[in-house]
């Protein structure tokens, strides 16, 4: 498989990054991620040929199912979701290296019978006794699939062969349940093994934030509280909660993706230039910039919390968060929330940076914007400028990914008038080749055994440090103000704005 590869461009001298022999095993192989992300990333892996030849996939789950079940069900994901052409080779191929473990997490039997699969893959398929287990699955399954898995010694290995666990997020709901869930997976596994998946951290657009800082020389001179008057990192989307009551309800969005997300997106915008590209090096600048974020006093006029209502998007009515299958009715779980955070430190004192994120908005859309000062002077007439807002640049994380630049021009005509307009740099135009899915991207991580990219547990605690006095203020004042579906979230949002004079950039 990884000789012949379609999609390479010829034109690319560097070695590509190809994972080694080893085996993944998925627990929660049923789930939507699995179905709508994992399986496809996997076929896209290989379809790019950066799979091992002998690459084996295990599914574990509570199923009365066979292999080809386990095939069945990745097929159907793989033709559904996948990013890359479906090639009948690649998939059988890969599909060869497909085994199921049926089981309860309960059940030292089960994993008995894992450890027996894999060490046949590692005999039959040359896996060379490397295994990773992705744990996507509910937290609190954690302490107990560790615990078997240690049993039954597939802990355990030789000098030329890894370990190494994959978690999905929430890293606990707080800080003290963060700190405990970190203690039971160092029980079994050694901090180099843990890989705490943050997919935001593997988009492309993502890690071009810290490409167009440290590669270029026109922004860095700027990029300081000289000449930035704020910074707004925006999550909207559009989609309710799916199917996803029992993850989301008592979550809520500022622990769905603030602490992880955003937090991630404004360590990467604030951060000073890493030594290197090392995962320590990377790890320990996010990390100062974390533990410099000071929350303001007066919580009541710097956070913002909305629930959606009923209402209509894409053409279509839609439910309120209230009326969604499985929500109790008097639920308190926000579904839109904005903070007001500062840096103490001598590049961002005194610049606010606004955190937002909502459900059920008018648009799906990321993006970190960068808003200037006024110029010190305007030598025009206040009719010339009138059409001037503040100077912007905008990292576009998704979708149209690319950057905007908003500065002031002169309008055509014979008087001097000024107005914004936009300068745009669009991945879609200046790259012919598509962006890897962020899945992909971090399950090739993983088996490469390249760490960057993943938070380290100083981050996530750093990060509930910052979210949970937050959730203590909300839990005691009162419930999320109700905002419209399809709209722009809640009036208290744009309130905390208009406080300090200033307005969120239009959805
Ligand atoms: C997940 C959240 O981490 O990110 C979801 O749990 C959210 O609630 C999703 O919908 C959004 O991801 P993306 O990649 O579509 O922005």
């Amino acid at each position: 498989m990884t000789t012949t590869n379609p999609l390479r461009d010829p034109r690319d001298k560097r070695l590509p990054r190809v994972a080694g022999p080893s085996v993944l095993v998925l627990f929660g192989v049923t789930g939507d991620l699995s179905r709508k992300k994992l399986l496809p990333a996997i076929y896209d892996l290989a379809n790019r040929g950066l799979l091992p030849p002998g690459f084996s996939l295990v599914g574990f789950a509570r199923r009365d199912w066979e292999h080809q079940d386990f095939r069945q069900v990745a097929y159907e994901a793989v033709k559904e979701n996948a990013r890359t052409p479906f090639r009948e080779d690649v998939w059988r191929h890969l599909a060869e290296g497909m085994h199921f473990v049926p089981g309860e997490f309960s059940d030292p039997g089960a994993f008995e019978a894992l450890a027996m699969a894999v060490k046949e893959l590692d005999a039959t398929r040359g896996t060379g006794g490397n295994y990773a287990f992705y744990l996507s699955i509910p937290p609190k399954f954690f302490p107990m699939v560790v615990e078997q898995l240690q049993r039954c010694g597939l802990t355990e290995h030789g000098p030329h062969s890894w370990r190494r666990v994959v978690v999905e997020k929430p890293f606990g709901h707080d800080l003290k349940s963060a700190r405990e869930l970190n203690a039971t997976l160092h029980r079994v596994f050694p901090e180099e093994s843990i890989f705490r998946i943050d997919h935001y951290l593997g988009k492309e657009t993502v890690q071009n934030i810290l490409a167009m800082r440290f590669a270029n020389t026109m922004y860095e001179p700027v990029w300081n509280r000289s000449y930035i008057d704020h910074v707004q990192i925006t999550m909207a989307e559009d989609i309710g909660i799916g199917g996803r009551a029992g993850y989301y309800d008592g979550i809520g969005a500022a622990r769905d993706v603030i602490q992880n997300h955003l937090l991630q997106l404004l360590a990467l915008t604030a951060m000073e230039e890493p030594t290197s590209f090392s995962a320590e090096a990377v790890r320990a600048e996010k990390a100062k910039v974390l533990s410099s974020v000071r929350l303001p006093d007066d919580l009541s006029r710097t956070t913002a919390r909305g629930q959606y209502a009923a209402g209509w998007q894409g053409g279509e009515r839609v439910r309120g968060y209230l009326e969604e299958d499985g929500i109790p009715p008097d639920s308190r779980t926000e579904t839109y929330a904005a903070i007001k955070l500062e840096i103490e430190s001598r590049r961002w004192a005194g610049v606010p940076f606004y955190l937002r994120t909502g459900k059920r908005l008018s648009r799906r859309v990321t993006e970190v914007a960068l808003i200037f000062q006024r110029a010190p002077h305007l030598p025009f007439s206040e009719t010339d400028t009138e059409e001037l807002g503040q100077n912007a640049l905008v990292m576009r994380v998704q979708p149209d990914e690319g950057i905007t630049v908003r500065f002031g021009s002169k309008v055509p005509g014979t008087a001097m008038e000024i107005r914004d307009v936009n300068m745009d740099f669009a991945y879609g135009e200046s790259f012919t080749e598509h962006s890897p899915e962020a899945y992909e991207r971090l399950l090739l991580d993983v088996l490469i055994g390249d760490p960057p990219l993943f938070p380290r547990q100083e981050e996530v605690e750093l990060s509930w440090g910052i979210l949970d006095p937050i959730e203590e203020y909300w839990a005691e004042h009162g419930r999320p103000e109700p905002y419209k579906s399809g709209g722009y979230g809640p009036a208290s949002a744009d309130l905390l704005m208009a406080r300090d004079g200033r307005a969120w950039r239009r959805l």
